[in-house]
């Protein structure tokens, strides 16, 4: 296990199609330890593979209050509403922009064993959800924001969640 570097802008990894995984092997398993360490060791509440470094379609969320969740090849199958937010990635750090994103969502995806999982997200997981399968497409929050003036500066120590 270990802690690894997160990617930020404009490393070209984070623009890439992360590709499907087809056999969960040690390698993948091994992936997700490194991921959930790095992920708690930033004040992250999400982190997707290409993150750091690796493009693959593996994400892992862990919202206050709710037990981690592994998700292999994750995808969206449905959302709800819409609603106004401030977000911050990882990956672009030092910033905040507001934007749109689903109230709820709902996403179909394979546990660490295999299985197909369905998620149901509100509020902040449901932001982190569509915020991690974004980073999977190379789509990132910023990508989202209306205008350059709703992207800010933020300090980097402050209390903003980062996903
Ligand atoms: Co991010």
């Amino acid at each position: 296990m270990a802690v690894l570097k997160i990617r930020v802008l404009p490393d070209p990894v984070l623009r890439q199609k992360a590709r499907r995984v087809n056999s969960i092997d040690n390698s993948i398993r091994r992936l997700v330890n490194d991921m959930m360490d790095t992920m708690h060791s930033s004040s992250g509440v999400g982190l997707a593979a290409p993150q750091i470094g690796i493009s693959l379609r593996v994400v892992v969320v862990e919202v206050p209050e709710e037990s981690a969740l592994v998700l292999i090849n994750p995808e969206i199958i449905r959302k709800e509403g819409v609603r106004s937010l401030t977000e911050a990635c990882l990956s672009v750090p030092g910033y905040q922009g507001e934007l749109e994103r689903a109230v709820k969502v709902k996403v179909k995806a394979q546990n660490l064993q295999g299985k197909e999982i369905r998620i149901r997200g509100e509020e902040l997981l449901a932001q982190a959800l569509e915020h991690e399968i974004d980073h999977l497409n190379g789509t990132l929050y910023i990508d989202h924001i209306k205008s350059p003036d709703e992207l800010q500066k933020v300090d980097v120590e402050g209390e903003e969640r980062y996903i």
